[in-house]
């Protein structure tokens, strides 16, 4: 018999058909699992994907709400970061697989950041041409973004993501007690996301995110919790209406065009992923104040609360051809043209491909201004 849940947990449902599922946020919720699972009705081993840090962190924890529910587990750890985003684990992860022997009923875990979730999904996709997988992921991008959606895969030496699969897991299961171990720089990254998603989707969040950013900043438990759940929402209903990025859901690729282009020429050391997306918002805003798509308060508001957030806002000193050659570079381009996400207001954005003349003039003027 399993206990009754405490009850300071949400849901948010991910309406994908039969491949729907539930995002639960439980602030201590990762001593829950096991019973999560026993809800979900899984009754195999269990395989925890993670990597070190996490492990030492939280590895027991969650090892022992599993073993409490009477589940067989494994962990498995790979090195931490980026770098092990590549097929080389990914073997190495089915090879531990095989040798333990798991079946069609067995789960993989993925425990961690959204590296770990990334990768762990991308087995789950193949081994046995996919097994169930459930994400409890304990960093802010994770739990904002990446935990959801099912965009799942690995690195190529020649490119970032290029090697993937779309495949939903079973359950996201976000504890965000978790991010209170988060290294600052980490933590302030995963902001840019969050407005993000204020920017792209919702006058009033963003509204909401303006007021209350120092205790956001501070992780005030109350405005952390309903970030996270707004975060999901959004992001829910737009891969709901747009699973395999046809359309709606290049949305939220917002800041994403120029941040990736800064990602690249800074050789993937000079910022982490959300610094870029935050430097991209502001100058993504900026260029669609000169295309005349939006007002320049909407340039202000952004950049403001960007800047509170705690992220940097300036861009780094560079050439137009790097920048536009960067820019080119990105997945998302077709046939040569860059389709751009850009803000016509606070929580409404357009899609509309740039072209070289006139974003070059609206970087000379910023160069100007600069000067
Ligand atoms: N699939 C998607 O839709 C999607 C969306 C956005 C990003 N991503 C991918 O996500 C990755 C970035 O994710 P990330 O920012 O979570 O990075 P990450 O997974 O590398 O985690 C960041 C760091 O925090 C550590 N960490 C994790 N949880 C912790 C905790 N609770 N306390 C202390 N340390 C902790 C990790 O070990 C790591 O060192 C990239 O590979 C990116 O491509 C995927
Ligand atoms: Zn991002």
């Amino acid at each position: 018999m399993s206990q009754p849940h405490t009850h300071n947990h949400e849901r948010v449902r991910v309406r994908l058909g039969k491949r729907s599922y539930d995002i639960v946020i439980h602030p201590g919720g990762l001593k829950q699992l096991g019973q999560y699972l026993q809800d979900l009705g899984y009754a195999g081993k269990v395989g925890i994907i993670t990597n070190s840090i996490v492990q030492s962190l939280y590895g027991r924890t969650v090892s022992q709400s599993l073993k409490r529910a009477g589940y067989q587990c494994h962990v498995i750890c790979i090195p931490d970061g980026e770098r092990a985003k590549t097929l080389r684990w990914v073997s190495h992860i089915l090879d531990q697989l095989m040798a333990q022997r798991f079946e069609r009923q067995s789960i993989l875990v993925a425990l961690g950041g959204g590296v770990i979730g990334d990768i762990t999904g991308f087995v789950a996709s193949v081994y046995l041409r996919g097994i169930p997988f459930v994400q409890v992921a304990t960093t802010l991008v994770a739990q904002v973004d990446s935990s959801v959606g099912g965009k799942t895969g690995v690195n190529h030496p020649l490119g970032k993501n290029m090697i993937g699969a779309f495949y939903q897991p079973s359950l996201v299961l976000l504890d965000t007690q978790t991010l209170h171990t988060l290294p600052k720089r980490e933590w302030i990254a995963g902001l840019a996301e969050v407005v993000k998603y204020g920017m792209i989707a919702d006058r009033k969040f963003f509204a909401f995110l303006e007021s209350r950013i120092d205790d956001l900043v501070k992780m005030e438990d109350t405005v952390l919790h309903h970030v996270v759940k707004r975060c999901c929402e959004i992001k829910a209903s737009v891969v709901a209406k747009d699973e395999r990025e046809s359309g709606l859901r290049r949305i939220l690729n917002y800041g994403h065009t120029i941040g990736h282009a800064l990602e690249s020429l800074g050789k993937y050391k000079t910022y982490i992923h959300g610094e870029a997306v935050g430097i991209g918002m502001v100058h993504e805003a900026d260029l669609a104040h000169s295309l005349g798509l939006c007002s320049e308060q909407v340039v202000i508001r952004q950049r403001d609360l960007v800047r509170r957030a705690g992220l940097p806002s300036g861009l780094p000193k560079l050439n137009f051809r790097d920048l536009w050659g960067a820019m080119l570079h990105d997945k998302k381009v077709a046939h040569g043209r860059i389709h751009c996400v850009l803000p016509k207001a606070v929580g409404t954005v357009t899609v509309d491909p740039l072209d070289q003349k006139s974003v070059k003039s609206w970087f000379g003027q910023l160069e100007k201004s600069r000067a």
